[in-house]
């Protein structure tokens, strides 16, 4: 039988869950009745994230094998990350020889290393293809167009996808609309996040020190509705004035209203310490700061919230399907198939808080209202597995 070997490179939060559905179905293929061809999985983490809160939990809740390989790069500017990836990661393929190098999402790990496999004249497979927010400050955005740019298979959620890849000139051919990778994981473990309880997984997450205890430990004390937040977007931290206008709103108005769950990325706690504004939230009975959650407590979190304020791209669209009336805190998404207009439940509101303010408003009362664009039903993975076999297998 003809052997295929894969590389597949992961580096940051968001592609983990995106690689687990499809390495379950490399092995539900390998077991399937008449597989065509035998695939040989090597994985590799670059090591972008590396605390055991933003990667090694959602290897484990998500059932993800431990890493063949950890390039081991850490934190450091994107020339660093980027150019550190680069080096080892060749190594890997020099040594590994794969047909293909299969790439997910946007992060610096994506970018790194499609350019790495096709400076070796690798093939390569980019998972989340064609997603566009056509706003190149965004790290993400260099990462997407290059990423794509380099790919010879292009795997799209939507069919705005495939219309920003056709506009840019990809050949038809190279583009197959497979649907959302991420919509497998969560169909796969809404079952068990449904099982926890929102009360019993925050205490362990709380940040010390806060004034919120009591709120959070009575029981039912978020059964009146609370609201969930999510910020890291260098646009919305990395600035004294916005960040300050943000966290205003949030203590002056918004917990007013409802209690406010803020899980805190590393970047985000930096900046609210070095901007002064850490004290006031320790001190706000209704705000509650906890540290970053695994999957399935976040998927728990999002399937009770009153509102989501964010600005990750995978949480609107968890939103989406899961019906949580959605504040993007971003000027635009590359995501726009979850937005309001086309059936989705996110409305794109920047960091301007008079848009902030009337989208919370007019949102956080309405009734849920999930929304699957076609082909997010779960099966996504399957249908990859299944084109890289009959591309590799020369049968398409
Ligand atoms: C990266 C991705 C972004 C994604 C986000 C999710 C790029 C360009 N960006 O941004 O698309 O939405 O991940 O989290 O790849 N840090 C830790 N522990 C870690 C990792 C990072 O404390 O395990 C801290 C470090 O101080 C680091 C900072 O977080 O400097 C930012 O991490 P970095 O990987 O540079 O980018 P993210 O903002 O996480």
């Amino acid at each position: 039988m003809q052997n295929v070997r894969l590389v597949t490179a992961v580096g940051a939060r968001p592609n983990f869950m995106k690689i687990a559905p499809f390495i379950r179905a490399l092995r539900d293929y390998a077991s399937s009745p008449s597989p065509a061809l035998r695939f040989e999985h090597v994985l590799v983490h670059t090591g972008q994230h590396y605390d055991d809160a933003m990667s090694d939990t959602f290897f484990r809740t998500l059932g993800i094998p431990h890493p063949d390989i950890n390039l081991g790069v850490g934190s450091g500017s994107h020339a660093e990350q980027v150019g550190r990836t680069m080096i080892a990661f060749e190594k890997v393929l020099v040594e590994r020889q794969p047909q293909w190098v299969i790439v997910v999402g946007d992060v610096n790990a994506t970018c790194a290393c499609s350019i790495t496999a096709k400076k070796q004249r690798l093939k390569v497979a980019h998972i989340e293809a064609g997603l566009r927010s056509f706003d190149l400050s965004m790290p993400e955005e260099i990462n997407r167009i290059v990423t794509d740019r380099l790919s010879d298979l292009l795997f799209t959620p939507d069919a705005i996808a495939d219309e920003n890849l056709r506009r840019e000139g990809v050949p038809a051919a190279r583009i197959r609309n497979v649907g959302n990778i991420m919509i497998d994981t969560l169909d796969a473990n809404r079952a068990a996040a449904a099982a926890l309880s929102v009360e019993g997984l925050l205490p362990p997450k709380l940040i010390p020190e806060q004034n919120v205890l009591e709120s959070v430990a009575s029981p039912g004390g978020l059964a009146g509705g609370y609201a969930v937040l999510t910020l890291h977007r260098p646009a919305n931290v990395d600035q004294r004035d916005v960040l300050t206008d943000l966290v205003r709103f949030f203590l002056d108005e918004l917990c007013l209203e409802l209690p406010l769950i803020w899980t805190l990325h590393p970047r985000t706690r930096a900046r609210l310490e070095s901007f002064g504004l850490w004290r006031d939230l320790l001190d706000c009975p209704s705000v509650i700061l906890v540290e970053p959650l695994d999957y399935l407590e976040m998927l728990r979190l999002n399937m009770d919230a009153a509102i989501m304020l964010t600005d990750s791209g995978g949480l609107q669209e968890e939103c989406c399907v899961l019906g949580t009336p959605c504040l993007t805190l971003r000027p635009q998404t590359e995501r726009p198939v979850t937005l309001e207009q086309h059936g989705g439940v996110s409305r794109l509101v920047g960091n301007q808080i008079n848009r902030i303010r009337a989208g919370f408003k007019d949102l956080y009362r309405q009734p849920r209202r999930p929304h699957r664009p076609p082909l997010w039903d779960g099966h996504t993975s399957g249908r990859i597995v299944s084109a890289l076999a009959e591309v590799s297998s020369g049968t398409d």
